[in-house]
């Protein structure tokens, strides 16, 4: 177990299963993990960063050791001003490998103190990007296996209206089908 806090910062749009994979597996060598999402990343988000923070507010309950927090700006600076010695950061592939270590340099020069550290997801998942959930549910395809059951639903109610109300109409079924027997 590292002394002290690591942060995990990412948009999280929505969080996959690869992203509570590396949450699960920083919860277990950092004192304490801070899933930082990063607030203005994408001009235009599929979820607001409210709705993430409540997806992962739910994904990570039980994980003791884990905060969620928000940020703008420089990463490091936020690093600091929480007192963070170290960034958790995910390699799934070669094509992350370039961008994560240009990122690493860059914060490094920033910031010297600031270590970042690489692990890599269930073999499973490394493939699993938000982008890509984004773009198979859009096209309504299945994204199951892929994302929490939880951002599964979060996603067709976001695409599909129309599923919240029939949701609701399902949970409410039985009772009203009581109702009327009794009528
Ligand atoms: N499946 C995964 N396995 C391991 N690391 C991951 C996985 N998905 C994301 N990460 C890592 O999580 C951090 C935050 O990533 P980010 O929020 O950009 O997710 P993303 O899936 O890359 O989203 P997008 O496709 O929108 O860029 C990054 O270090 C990224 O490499
Ligand atoms: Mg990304």
């Amino acid at each position: 177990m590292i002394n002290g806090s690591a942060i995990y910062p990412g948009s999280f749009d929505p969080p996959t299963n690869g992203h509570l994979d590396l949450i699960q597996r920083g919860s277990k060598i950092f004192e304490e993990l801070v899933v930082a999402i990063l607030r203005n990343s994408e001009k235009s988000p599929m979820f607001s960063v409210a709705e993430r923070l409540e997806m992962l507010r739910e994904l990570t309950a039980d994980l003791k050791n884990v905060r969620l927090d928000t940020f703008d700006g420089l990463m490091v600076e936020y690093a600091k001003s929480i007192d963070a010695t170290c960034v958790l950061r995910g390699i799934r592939a070669i094509s992350d490998y370039e961008y994560e270590l240009q990122m690493a340099l860059m914060n490094r020069k920033l910031e010297p103190t600031l270590e970042t550290v690489f692990m890599m997801p269930a073999d499973k998942y490394s493939y699993v990007s938000s982008r890509l959930v984004r773009e198979v549910a859009q096209a309504g395809g299945p994204v199951k296996g892929l994302v929490p059951e939880l951002v599964e639903h979060k996603l067709r109610e976001k695409l599909d209206p129309a599923y919240k109300l029939h949701d609701a109409r399902l949970n409410d079924a039985p009772r009203r089908r009581g109702k009327k027997r009794r009528a």
